[in-house]
């Protein structure tokens, strides 16, 4: 049976901006990007998950679009695009791109129209424009909050010059949301999908996947910590189920990715999008609001097992991205200091604040690594993470972008932080990041200690991260089977502090305490440690191992089906 590529792949999340900048602006773009593809291979990757690189006022660093089917010339041209693809594919790559369908740029030509049209248009009809309440209409249509935690609606002049409606905005206000009632909504998506298939990426990964739909009538929220009228609605299963018609289209000769990213209150919900005819792959983003604690890990791998695995879907597992302090940072939390103010709980725990221990951060994100590559099912790695680099804590609040931070009042460190260009090479800013000498700085600054975080530091040291990434990859390709799909928990006697669990003839374990532990000889061999172990089969503080029980001849066998098996994959 051939399976389709995305089941088990592991995609390099590339937030274009920060990645390589090849025209020396100071701004990443597609031919940064191209430049580093070799790069890619390297690590180990079978493809990547490119940020949206479409026309954009960049309020929001392109998840603000104002054509979605254009290129922002910031970052290139068609011309350059396609050679990248072409590029990418001819290395084995598969490209799949950001789809945003839950609302558009205030600069997108709908949405002036509709400012232009006035109130009781046709034009407005695609938008969630709504009179306000109050006398003079002066008081927002609904209490609903964005996801950065201010005022959901933002009041309009009309064309007369005198205060008019309002329009919804889950997001920041250069962010209208779409009215997915109205017809021309989705037909212009089934034309933006077919677009960019036919033009020959390997899929989308879906933006605010549970959003889109809002309830009919947009009541009051009632202050719950899920606005369940804004979010979640039956009706948006209808466009996944018309979108899974529109991959089934390309097959059987192109086997496309449809990931929705979705954040849902339970996974009964999040099991809902991931029914057989509608999306193949839903992002399981538990994992990031996780802290290090083993029972938790555990907690949160069981039910992703227990809640999707019933659905046929195989597991998307995250374990950092473009909104979430970086996992370094996170594991090396010392003491978490709260939030106050009417931000979203989970804003501290994605982007925790408090000190900071990073190289016992560094240790157990490396630990974190292993865990994740062992896993049964498909992994999402945002770049910079195989780099191991903290976030950036400290950006002067001048050279801030992120709207996260402005419109919380800076309540929430936002995610500059895990944005800052990458180092690739050199002793000083810009790190390698712009090809060649560029008269620019990057658009977010580096820090200094930013040194010794470079690929060209890493790349020869047996030791690093980036070592780690690269032969954990290599590893993974060679012991791990798709059809392994599950994992079995291995208890270890009077410690706590341990997970540990086989899958196929592999065992993976993961130490989260300080004591050392001694490696049962039972779980096998040693194959690979996230630290180097100083004392044969102790494993030491806050790392993670790789045993594999196989015998030689075995081994053969299963490098070869392996083998055979990518073979098979389109
Ligand atoms: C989800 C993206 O991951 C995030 O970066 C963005 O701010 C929001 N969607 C709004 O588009």
């Amino acid at each position: 049976m051939t399976l389709p590529w995305w089941r088990d792949a592991v995609i390099y999340q590339v937030y274009l901006r920060s990645f390589a900048d090849g025209d020396g602006d100071g701004i990443g773009d597609l031919a940064g990007l191209r430049s580093r593809l070799d790069y890619l291979v390297e690590l180990g990757v079978d493809g990547i998950r490119l940020s949206p690189c479409y026309p954009s006022p960049q309020h929001d660093h392109g998840y603000d679009i104002a054509d979605h089917t254009g290129i922002d010339p910031d970052y290139g041209d068609f011309e350059e695009f396609d050679d990248l693809l072409a590029k990418a594919h001819a290395r084995g790559l598969k490209v799949v791109m950001d789809l945003v369908p839950n609302h558009c740029s205030s600069r997108h030509p709908w949405f002036q129209e509709a400012l232009a049209a006035g109130p009781g248009s046709v034009e407005r009809e695609r938008f969630l424009f709504r009179d306000g309440r109050g006398a003079d209409g002066s008081l927002p249509p609904n209490n609903w909050r964005t996801q950065f935690g201010d005022p959901a609606w933002t009041r309009v002049t009309e064309p007369d010059g005198c205060s008019g409606q309002w329009y919804l905005h889950m997001f920041d206000a250069g962010q209208p949301d779409f009215n997915w009632r109205h017809p021309d909504v989705s037909t212009m998506f089934d034309g933006i999908l077919r677009f960019w298939f036919d033009r020959g990426i390997d899929g989308f990964h879906v933006s605010t996947a549970h959003g889109l739909y809002k309830h009919s009538s947009l009541p009051d929220w009632n202050g719950d910590f899920f606005n369940s009228y804004a979010w979640n609605q039956p009706e948006v299963h209808e466009i996944y189920r018309h979108w899974r018609c529109i991959i089934d289209e390309y097959r059987p000769e192109r086997e496309l990715a449809l990931v929705g990213d979705l954040s849902v209150p339970t996974m009964i919900d999040l099991a809902s999008y991931l029914r057989q005819d509608e999306l193949p792959q839903g992002c399981y983003g538990d994992l990031l609001e996780q802290p290090w604690n083993p029972d938790q890990f555990r907690f949160s791998i069981d039910r992703a097992f227990a809640g999707i695995s019933p659905t046929g879907a195989t597991i998307t597992w995250v374990l950092a991205n473009h909104d979430v302090h970086r996992a370094v940072t996170r594991y090396g939390i010392i003491r978490h200091q709260g939030y106050h103010g009417s931000l979203d709980p989970v804003i501290g725990l994605i982007r925790p604040r408090g000190p900071v221990d990073v190289s016992l951060g560094e240790r157990r994100a490396r630990a974190a690594a292993l865990l994740l590559f062992a896993l049964p099912g498909s992994q999402y790695v945002y770049q910079g993470e195989e780099l191991g680099l903290p976030e950036v804590l400290d950006i002067p609040d001048e050279a801030r972008q992120d709207p996260a931070w402005f419109r919380s009042g800076a309540l929430d460190p936002g995610r500059d932080g895990c944005r800052v260009p990458l180092p690739w090479s050199g002793k000083e800013a810009d790190y390698g990041f712009s090809h060649g000498k560029s008269a620019f700085s990057p658009w977010l600054p580096q820090p200094e200690w930013f040194a010794k975080y470079t690929v060209e530091e890493q790349w020869e040291e047996e030791t690093s991260t980036l070592s780690l990434y690269r032969n954990a990859l290599r590893q993974r390709r060679k012991v791990f089977r798709p059809e392994n799909d599950r994992i079995t928990w291995l208890d270890v006697e009077g410690r706590h502090d341990v997970l540990a669990f086989r899958r196929g003839d592999v065992v993976c374990v993961v130490l989260f305490g300080d004591a050392p532990l001694f490696l049962p000889r039972e779980w096998g061999s040693v194959m690979l440690t996230s630290v180097p172990m100083t004392r044969d089969r102790w494993l030491p503080n806050n790392s993670a191992a790789w045993l594999w029980t196989h015998t030689p001849s075995r081994s053969t066998s299963a490098t070869r089906f392996r083998e055979g098996w990518n073979a098979r994959r389109q």
